[in-house]
């Protein structure tokens, strides 16, 4: 034991352990945990140890949730959910107080288990992870209260199985069961089988406030209890862990029909600019990348850096980061703790000799006893290396350097992944410009890992889709209003023709595809027949043209709002003038719906707006609708023109680009809008429209990496297609339900929010 003289004079940190005590009291009397199902504890079954990373030491034990467990939880949420979705918003909303001030009151207790289980710094879990949940709790109280009033005609979805990892075990718990609940669903959750154990703290919460049985229940396990409930009888999944299990799980949901969110893994760039304030930035990276030890999904974990002050930063960073102190986890001094658990520290020390064994040099990084890495950075990393590629969620980030702003956004972009994205650099106008060029779902000016229910979270990419906290995550967790669904009538097989001209064939007409603002025959010279003439029959190529062509017009959404409206209207009049045209090929109310729905999107396209949502004071903080980029939208058979106005022009009045495979039977009259869009200033490549067997052309967009999102309107089986083949890239598909394409319900805002996704901007004020 040090005198205090002495550490006046080393000015070392002592020990400060914080107590544990009442925690080990609780874990002794528990014992073993079952399931939580229906309001009670199961009887533990099929044990497994659960244990503390930083010493080994056991905790306690879990069951392993088999199918059966999970049937039984799902039932007891089915049972309860009726009765819950009926109470009034009010009373959901005193259970949601109830159980985020009575998590207020175990604030030490539950950090200091978490800590324990989870190895993570006792002043993360007591300053950081804690405080948020019971944050989001009361925040979703108020969306519980406002719910209908905010999305009226929305409804609960039913059951949700909901799976979660353990790097934030307390707060994952709290973003999936907080937005559910407040929008009237129960649940079935499942922790990670390292850190289960304040989900089963949590869930004695839930019976202390006397919340309805059922309407929580919390099953333990691991992959194969996850696998178990996605299979299950459920409404939505919830999913937040790998990309890897994220894509298996897109591809078990495909065409069930079952809502789906993902927040996945990234390589989150971490951008500093030759201005910026360099010492600030230095503690940007350790609350981004060493933060949690590094186990975080939208750690800042690419540091790019500007070559001008790259030496001058690096010489900061080295110094901070060999004064982090690597220790026990609930040493209240400690800044890095343990890592989960001996698998995913030879996950991590892999990806590092992967990256040295191909020519970075790790600095720092080192492995230690136990569960423990020392901080670090791989610096002198080629793009290709593993280590810039791969998600390494260890305490190790990359360095590397760029020339000019243009670069870093290249570099930052230069990722399978989207979930976030630091900027550091003192100039408002470089830092904003930055954090809009880049492709990702949150970024944070001169900050980093700012969290808050009110401000959504989550990814573009492979970062997975939907979002978490605030309206938008609320949404995900709503049934979109019922419409009165018409069934679609099948497609008639392709009925080739070889005669292109027809003649003979009492045919007068033979279209063309639309790409790249130009006529186009097809590349395979093929056409097929419809009523009225000959369609060209488009395939794979042409596809992929279309899609390129869309890629290239990139310009369209930089063009902003105003500029986009003036097209819209520009066609509203055009179409009008040319109704005589198309009266030969469609009915006059598709060609009403169409001039409708031009004007409709027209005054939309500059109101759209995002918001300024309320999350942390001093915080700017920017909730944006942004375009996907490129959207493929596969049409209904029915209503050629009117189903095609009414999905086309949202996607376009946003800002994206869109392929849009026509009405297979029937798409001549969408021959006719090439002139309207030529005449309209609508730039080339924004609409291209290919007709032929619609699901063929519809898979092949839903594979094709430069398409962002997709929107199909068909089969059950056609959709269970397109979702596996969208699954690859995990691009969000959404199939809106068929209706009257002419009615009312066929246009508005849902349309609109699904041509979007958000992209949570944080901007700290403050001189
Ligand atoms: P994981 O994706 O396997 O685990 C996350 C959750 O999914 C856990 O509850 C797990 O039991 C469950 N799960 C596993 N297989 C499943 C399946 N087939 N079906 C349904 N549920 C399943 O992640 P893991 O193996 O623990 O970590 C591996 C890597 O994943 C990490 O190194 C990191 O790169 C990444 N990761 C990313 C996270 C994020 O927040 N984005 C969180 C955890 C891990």
């Amino acid at each position: 034991m040090s005198r205090v003289s002495e550490i006046m004079t080393s000015m070392e940190y002592g020990p400060s352990v914080e107590d544990s005590s009442a925690v080990r009291d609780w874990l002794a009397s528990r014992g073993q945990f079952g399931h939580f199902i229906g309001g009670d504890f199961t009887k533990p079954a099929d044990c497994f140890a659960s244990r503390d990373p930083s010493t080994g030491e056991v905790l306690a034990e879990l069951s392993q949730g088999s199918a059966e467990d999970v049937a039984e939880a799902v039932k007891a949420a089915r049972k309860a959910q009726p009765k819950w979705a009926k109470l009034s918003g009010t009373d959901r909303a005193r259970h949601l107080y109830a159980l985020a001030r009575h998590i207020q009151k175990r604030e030490r207790f539950l950090s200091v288990l978490e800590t324990l289980d989870n190895g993570k710094p006792i002043r993360e879990s007591r300053d950081i992870d804690i405080p948020l949940v019971a944050r989001h709790f009361y925040h979703h109280a108020g969306w519980a209260e406002l719910r209908d009033e905010r999305f009226p005609g929305h409804a609960p979805l039913g059951v949700c199985a909901q799976i979660i990892p353990w790097n934030f075990p307390l707060l994952m718990l709290a973003w999936k069961i907080a937005p559910a609940l407040a929008a009237g669903n129960t649940v079935v959750l499942k922790p990670a089988e390292y850190t289960s154990l304040t989900a089963l703290a949590f869930a004695e919460i839930c019976r202390e406030v006397g919340l309805p049985e059922g309407v929580v229940n919390i099953v333990t396990g691991d992959g194969k209890t996850g696998a178990a409930m996605v299979a299950a009888e459920v409404d939505k999944i919830a999913f937040t862990g790998s990309t890897e299990v994220g894509r298996a799980i897109a591809a078990q949901t495909a065409g069930t029909g079952r809502k789906l969110t993902l927040e996945l893994g990234g390589k989150s760039p971490f951008i500093v600019m030759d201005d910026a304030d360099l010492d600030a930035a230095v503690e940007g990276v350790v609350d981004s990348i060493w933060f949690n030890q590094g186990q975080v999904c939208c750690a800042g974990s690419r540091i790019l850096v500007a070559e001008s002050v790259a030496a001058r930063f690096e010489t900061l960073l080295t110094a901070r980061m060999q004064r982090l102190r690597l220790g026990a986890p609930l040493d209240k001094s400690t800044d890095i703790g343990a890592i989960v658990d001996p698998v995913q520290k030879d996950r991590v020390l892999s990806i590092c000799k992967a990256a040295t064994d191909a020519g970075a040099e790790l600095v720092g990084g080192q492995p230690g006893e136990g569960c423990f890495i020392a901080p670090g950075y791989l610096k002198n990393i080629a793009p290709a290396n593993p280590g810039m590629e791969q998600e390494i969620f260890g305490p190790i980030a990359t360095l590397s350097t760029f020339r000019t702003a243009d670069e870093a956004v290249e570099l930052a972009n230069n990722t399978r992944y989207g979930l976030a994205g630091s900027v550091w650099s003192e100039s408002a106008t470089v830092a904003t410009d930055i954090a809009a060029r880049i492709k990702a779902g949150v970024l944070w000016i001169n900050c980093a890992n700012m969290f808050d229910a009110a401000a959504p979270f989550g990814g573009y990419r492979e970062s997975g889709f939907g979002r978490e906290g605030g309206a938008a995550g609320m949404l995900d967790y709503l049934a979109e209003p019922a419409v009165k669904v018409v069934k679609e009538p099948a497609p008639k097989p392709v009925r080739l023709m070889d005669d292109v001209t027809g003649k003979g064939h009492g045919i007068d007409r033979t279209a063309k595809l639309y790409i790249g603002g130009a006529q186009k025959r097809p590349d395979g010279g093929a056409n097929y027949t419809v009523p009225g003439g000959l369609a060209p029959l488009a395939n794979r190529k042409d596809m992929r043209n279309a899609v390129e062509a869309a890629t290239k017009s990139g310009k369209w959404a930089a063009m902003g709002g105003h500029a986009r409206a003036q097209v819209l209207y520009y066609i509203a009049e055009n179409l009008a003038a040319r109704a005589d045209d198309f009266q030969r090929l469609t009915s006059k109310a598709e060609i009403d719906t169409a001039i409708a729905r031009a004007f409709h999107y027209a005054a939309w396209a500059d109101k759209f707006d995002g918001a300024n949502v309320q999350a942390k004071p001093g915080h700017l903080v920017n909730v944006l609708p942004e375009p996907y980029g490129v959207m493929a939208i596969a049409c209904p058979n029915a209503q050629p023109l009117a189903a095609f106005m009414s999905l086309v022009l949202p996607a376009i009045a946003m800002g994206n680009s869109t392929v849009v495979i026509g009405a297979q039977d029937d798409p001549l009259a969408l021959a006719e809008l090439y002139q309207v869009f030529d005449t309209s200033d609508l730039p080339g490549g924004v609409v291209n429209i290919l007709t032929g067997a619609k699901d063929e052309l519809a898979q092949t967009a839903a594979a094709h990496d430069a398409v962002a999102a997709m929107w199909y309107v068909g089969s059950r089986d056609g959709l269970t297609r397109i979702e596996q083949a969208a699954g690859g890239n995990l691009k969000p598909v959404w199939s809106p339900a068929h209706r009257d394409w002419t009615k009312h319900d066929a246009q508005g805002e849902l349309f609109l929010r699904h041509a979007t996704r958000t992209k949570t901007i944080w901007l700290p004020y403050g001189a």
